[in-house]
Parts: C-alpha cells; sequence; structure tokens
C-alpha cells in the first residue's frame, strides 16, 4: 500500500474507503460492513465518513465495521458547517464519538466552508486535539483564497489536508489548489474518485482499461494513486467492489495512457470554481 505523509509526519494508506450514503438502507448495513471490513483486511484502512451522512447513520457503519480492531483503522470524520461555532464543533464531535464508539478521531474535518469564523472552528479543533478527542483536524471543500486564510492562524500551519473533488472528470483543481497544497506538502484528500460512478461509463477509460487487463474504476483510481500527495478515498458498497478497486494498486499507467486521458479530460488552462456535484 503506498503511504502518504500527513505534516506531522505520520503515514496514512493512500488508498482509503468513502461512507456517503452508507447507513441510508438497513437492507445494505450487513453488505456495507463486509465490504469495509474486506477493505481494512486490504490495507484501505483509511475510512472517511462523516456526521451528515444517513444523519449519523454512516458513522454507525463505520463503528460496527471497525469494532474490535479499531487501533488498524484511521478514522476521518466531518464537521456540518452550521455546527462549527466554537461550542458546536466540540458537541458535534462528541456525538461522532458516540456514534463510532471510539474514544479518538483520528482526523476531523470542517465538511465546507460556512458561517462560522474559520478561527472558532480552528480554535475547537486545537481543543478538541489538546483533549486527546481528534489526532489531527483538517478543512474539505476550502479552495486557495479560504486555504490562505487558514495557515495564517496561529495555529494553521496544523492543518492535514484538504479533502475536495478530484478526479478524470474535475480537474480544475490542477490549475492552482493543487500546486498550492504541494508548496505547503499538505496533502490532498480527493473525493467522488470515480465522480460518483459516471467514470465507469467513459469509453475512453474503458479503452485505456482493456490495454492492461484491467476495468475503468481501476483505470480512474490509478491515475489518482499515480500522484504525489494524493489520498484517495472512493466509495464502495459491496465486497466485489472493495477487491475492484483494491486492485488498481496494480494498474501502472504509462505516458500514452496518461496522454490519451489528457486528451479525453483536458487539464485546466485556468482557473475553475471548486466541483462538488
Ligand atoms: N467532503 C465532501 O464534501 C465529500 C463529498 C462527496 C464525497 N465525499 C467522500 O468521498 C467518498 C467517495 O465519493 P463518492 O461516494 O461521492 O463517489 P465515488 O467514490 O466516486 O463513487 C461511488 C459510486 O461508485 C460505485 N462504485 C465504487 N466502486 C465501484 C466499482 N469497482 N465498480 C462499479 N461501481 C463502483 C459505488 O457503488 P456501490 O456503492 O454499489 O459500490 C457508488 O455508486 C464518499 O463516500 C465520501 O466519503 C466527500
Amino acid at each position: 500500500m503506498p503511504l502518504i505523509t500527513l505534516p506531522s509526519g505520520e503515514t496514512v494508506p493512500a488508498l482509503g474507503q468513502g461512507t456517503w450514503t452508507m447507513g441510508d438502507s438497513a437492507k445494505r448495513r450487513k453488505e456495507e460492513i463486509a465490504a469495509l471490513r474486506l477493505g481494512m483486511d486490504l490495507g484501505m484502512t483509511l475510512i472517511d465518513t462523516a456526521e451528515m451522512y444517513a444523519s449519523g447513520g454512516a458513522e454507525e457503519v463505520v463503528g460496527e465495521a471497525v469494532a474490535g480492531r479499531r487501533d488498524e483503522a484511521f478514522l476521518v470524520s466531518k464537521v456540518m458547517p452550521g455546527n462549527a461555532s466554537r461550542r458546536g464543533t466540540v458537541a458535534a464531535c462528541e456525538k461522532s464519538l458516540k456514534r463510532l464508539k471510539t474514544d479518538r478521531i483520528d482526523l476531523y474535518l470542517l465538511h465546507w466552508p460556512g458561517p462560522s469564523p474559520i478561527a472558532e472552528t480552528v480554535d475547537a479543533f486545537t481543543t478538541l486535539k489538546r483533549a486527546g478527542k481528534i489526532r489531527h483536524w483538517g478543512v474539505s471543500n476550502f479552495d486557495v483564497g479560504e486555504m490562505e486564510e487558514v495557515v495564517e492562524l496561529p495555529d494553521g500551519k496544523d492543518v492535514a489536508t484538504n479533502q475536495v473533488m478530484y478526479n478524470l472528470r474535475k480537474r480544475g483543481i490542477e490549475f492552482d489548489l493543487i500546486p498550492w497544497c504541494e508548496r505547503r506538502r499538505i496533502p490532498i484528500m480527493a473525493y467522488s474518485p470515480l465522480d460518483q460512478g459516471r467514470l465507469l461509463r467513459s469509453r475512453e477509460v474503458e479503452a485505456v482499461a482493456a490495454r492492461h487487463g484491467a476495468n475503468p474504476a481501476k483505470v480512474a483510481l490509478a491515475w489518482l494513486l499515480q500522484q504525489d500527495g494524493v489520498m484517495v478515498i472512493p466509495k464502495a458498497g459491496s465486497e466485489a467492489h472493495v477487491r475492484e478497486n483494491h486492485g488498481a494498486l496494480a494498474v501502472r499507467l504509462d505516458a500514452r495512457d496518461l496522454a490519451e486521458l489528457d486528451r479525453a479530460f483536458p487539464p485546466p488552462a485556468k482557473k475553475k470554481p471548486l466541483a462538488s456535484t
């Protein structure tokens, strides 16, 4: 498993697992827990969730999946902007800890910029960190200007990641956000790496996959995994999908593949707003 180094020096797996929509359906719960547990067996121990997903239901699924093996996992969760005041952040974190059935969240993120001043949220993160309730903190859906604000705060240099939408079809952040983060050695966490499944139907991705005896999911993930400083968190609701996604680690895209993908999904030539859907 390739590793990504956080600014603290700690390493985490480059390929993790998302959980959006998990916990929505009681019928799928068993399969979702089995999928997450298999992912952990395969080394995809970074698990991304949020208080928002299934109104806390996804955190409960994660709590069940890591029961008895909490120390193997690197748990990421997020506070909703509406809860991200100084006191609200602490209260939201306590509730997430209960649903996750754990005493600490490894990485706690602000889900997107919202009404509370970022200085307040970061203060709360620092309080939670001192209390041992979170181990690292970061942000999500922050563009360059918002990141500038974060790093200028007294504890801003502790920001561990920015989780943003990034995949072959959503490459806008290559123009400025990725270089900005690279210069400061802040890794990014690529969400919706399969473009929520849309990339799986791309003929161009399929053509590259065929040359590798792979499938589009593996190629879409391999394209991200080949980049430095990028963590990738596909969501898979079945063991079969987890196995396929893990198989992306065995795909090495060559110059011809990358050139073809660049033609089909050109890198940005100018600044674009952050993608989120
Ligand atoms: N910070 C944010 O604002 C934010 C926003 C969105 C997402 N996220 C995080 O990022 C994670 C991933 O993003 P995402 O869930 O939006 O989209 P995604 O990972 O790009 O795609 C998930 C979709 O692809 C399907 N899939 C996964 N592996 C597959 C495979 N091997 N073959 C065929 N289909 C496959 C899944 O179906 P099955 O479920 O049937 O496997 C699901 O429908 C989320 O779960 C969440 O943790 C964060």
